[in-house]
């Protein structure tokens, strides 16, 4: 495994710096790929025009948001402050979506102040015409935590729909064979056992994600430099749900650009911004790298490395992990 890797891009301002100027999008701009149509936008997701005019009247089947969260990795502000500032992306959001429609957020509870901004954000969404439909938890390998409490491991995800979302069951399945048996009921005149009912010998994912391993420096599709990537399977599980082939997916946090690379690959064209160049840099040059090696990430290399080759401030191991207090449990592997 190569060892080259990037530190946290929003806090080392002096590799941002050498970074930049091999950013091809500055604040405002939007890149149009040749391609497959998809779209990166150096915007801010509550600047109503620039969305608009990112969308160019297309309007997505599907939003998948993953904000700073407001706590522990990201830069924390009063709860007000943050709810009013989710409650303008919301609006481009709401403004970029077709009538029949899926949303899913990404989102953190601080569980030392009141699990803010959870519950403020959930009751935020009473405001907007989105219909609840389930509240996911991911189960993450890393957490940070004392030894005096519970270690955090979860992610919450939020989803929503609007009008007559579309929702494709095949992809709930997970590769965890079910195994459970003893289970019977009687259909007409006959006594059936679970797996005889059944529609698929592999469990469902249900509301409770306990199957999709967190991203960390050995995998192939790690994006060193960023701090919040989500998996890969992660994201493609909901984009198989909930976008029809052919259509447009809407990220306005693209960050590592893991929505972008799920698109491609499943063939839904993806419309994402992030506020930062270095950011949108990425998420591009991903997606890049995938059509010219059939890589997901850098793994423990980085994305300048042609440009600038000795980039990287220290070697892995020395790169602090993004939560204060940390513990790894299971870093090494799943847990199956
Ligand atoms: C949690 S990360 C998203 C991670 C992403 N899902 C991935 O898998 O890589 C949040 C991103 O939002 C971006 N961001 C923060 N404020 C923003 C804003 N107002 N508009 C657009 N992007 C913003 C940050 O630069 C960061 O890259």
């Amino acid at each position: 495994m190569k060892n080259n890797p990037l530190p946290r891009l929003d806090t080392e301002a002096c590799i941002r710096e050498q970074i930049l100027p091999h950013c091809r999008l500055n604040p405002g701009e939007v890149w149009v790929d040749a391609k497959s149509g998809h779209r990166v936008g150096c915007i801010d997701a509550t600047d109503a025009n620039a969305v608009t005019s990112m969308m160019q009247g297309t309007q997505a089947s599907l939003a998948i948001h993953d904000p700073p969260y407001n706590l522990v990795a990201f830069d924390v502000r009063n709860t007000d402050e943050y709810i009013n500032w989710c409650r303008r992306w919301l609006a481009n959001t709401l403004s970029a979506l077709a009538c029949d429609s899926s949303l899913y957020i990404w989102l953190g509870a601080d569980q030392q102040n009141s699990f803010q901004p959870l519950p403020e954000f959930m009751i935020l969404m009473r405001e907007f015409p989105f219909k609840s439909r389930s509240f996911i938890t991911m189960r993450n390998q890393r957490g940070y935590g004392t030894q005096k409490n519970w270690m955090a491991i979860r992610q919450e995800l939020l989803y929503y729909t609007r009008g007559n979302a579309y929702f494709d069951i095949q992809a709930e399945y997970t590769d965890i064979p079910k195994v459970l048996r003893g289970y019977y009921k009687e259909i007409g005149d006959k006594r059936q056992e679970n797996l005889e009912r059944s529609k698929s010998e592999f469990i469902r994912a249900g509301n409770v994600w306990v199957d999709i391993q967190q991203v960390f420096y050995r995998m192939e599709e790690n994006v060193s430099g960023c701090y919040a990537q989500k998996p890969l399977k992660c994201i493609e599980r909901i984009i198989e749900a909930s976008a029809p082939q052919g259509s447009c997916v809407l990220d306005l946090f693209a960050h590592s650009g893991t929505t972008l690379l799920a698109c491609e690959r499943l063939g839904r064209t993806c419309f994402t911004a992030d506020i930062d160049p270095v950011f949108c840099e990425i998420a591009i040059r991903r997606l890049e790298h995938f059509r010219d090696t059939g890589h997901l990430g850098w793994q423990n290399a980085h994305a300048f490395e042609k440009e600038l080759p000795n980039l990287s401030a220290s070697i892995a191991e020395n790169i602090p992990l993004p939560f204060p207090e940390i513990e790894e449990e299971t870093i090494q592997g799943s847990l199956f």
